[in-house]
């Protein structure tokens, strides 16, 4: 593997997966792997479960983990080709990018979209030049429309507990039905999150996979292009195996919030349409708007396993590009 940015990186999920598992099984079996390598990790937005993860990840495979702030500790950067630098930005990412190069082995970066130019977001500017000027390989720890990390968490997990001996007959000989439901929000989020869940699902390819939302929250077909769109919450809860809960602000009006109804927030009553399915959220997590405490601290939830299998994740990717894969 070059670069980690989406699935479309990945050569081969299921091994991916098995990597992962393996693992979480043994932490430190690949411990000299990383010896004397160095990952810088570039931060433009804040993160909790995504940067401390990858540190432990880097370390268990005995690289030395650089964490730095862009966003509030180092000078602003321009991204556009061939700018005036006239306004707030400093440095350009071409005179930036390639001196990380020379500092690490592996680059990781967090962008963020505007939520303002859906052309400028969805063109990814911020990695691509990152992976244009670095000359090393780069991570995608979250970028404007993609969370890859999260989301190859999000098939691990999922196919975790499928394994575990007291859910190995309920699944034998069947896919499971897995859900992605837009839940409400106080401020318009990104897309990324279920952008990425829907493009990994699909490249899984082992579901029968479900999308439900209020009518203009539709994504773009890029990536749920194979799930079935559902309009009605509680038919498309139906008979879930899992359950995964996010808020994303619209796409076609981009970036705006065109309901926030409560009715859409994920209950133990809504839950009782489901066949008994395991929650997932990629949190941080809204309380009582997008999840009931009642579920976040009931039996279904699989939010602290999720976050858990996100070192599992990272220490895949890195080992499989370490090892030049
Ligand atoms: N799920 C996730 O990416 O969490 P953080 O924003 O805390 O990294």
């Amino acid at each position: 593997m070059k670069n980690f940015t989406s699935v479309q990186d990945v050569a081969d999920l299921q091994q991916l997966v098995e990597s992962a598992l393996a693992y979480k099984a043994y932490p430190f079996k690949d411990e000299a792997l990383g010896h004397r390598k160095r990952i810088g990790m570039l931060f433009l937005n804040p993160s909790m479960r995504t940067r401390l993860s990858t540190q432990v990840a880097a370390q268990q495979l005995g690289m030395e983990a650089v964490v730095f702030n862009v966003g509030s500790e180092g000078w602003a950067l321009e991204f556009e080709e061939e700018a005036i630098m006239s306004g707030n930005t400093v440095e350009h990412v071409k005179d930036a990018a390639p001196i990380m190069g020379k500092y690490f082995d592996i680059l990781c970066i967090r962008t963020f979209p505007s939520l303002k130019n859906k052309e400028d977001d969805y063109s990814e500017l911020y990695i691509r030049q990152f992976i244009k000027y670095a000359g090393i390989p780069i991570v995608s720890l979250e970028s404007a429309t993609l969370h890859p990390l999260q989301s190859l968490t999000d098939i691990i997990t999922m196919q975790e507990y499928m394994r575990q001996p007291s859910q190995v007959a309920r699944f034998a000989g069947r896919k499971p039905k897995v859900v992605l439901t837009w839940a409400p929000h106080v401020k318009p989020l990104p897309q990324c999150v279920a952008n990425s869940f829907a493009q990994w699902v699909n490249a899984w390819g082992e579901a029968d996979f479900v999308i439900t939302h209020p009518e203009d929250y539709e994504l773009s077909e890029q990536f749920t292009k194979g799930a079935r769109i559902e309009y009605n919450q509680d038919e498309a809860l139906k008979e879930a195996d899992f359950v995964y809960v996010k808020n994303w602000s619209t796409f076609q009006d981009y970036g705006k919030i065109y309901t926030n109804d409560p009715e859409w927030m994920m209950t133990n009553e809504k839950l009782a349409h489901t066949n008994n399915a395991r929650v997932m959220h990629c949190l941080p997590v809204r309380r009582n708007v997008e999840l009931s405490d009642e579920i976040l601290d009931g039996a279904n939830s699989l939010v602290t396993t999720q976050a858990g299998n996100r070192v599992w994740a990272a220490q895949a990717v890195l080992s499989e590009i370490l090892r030049g894969k």
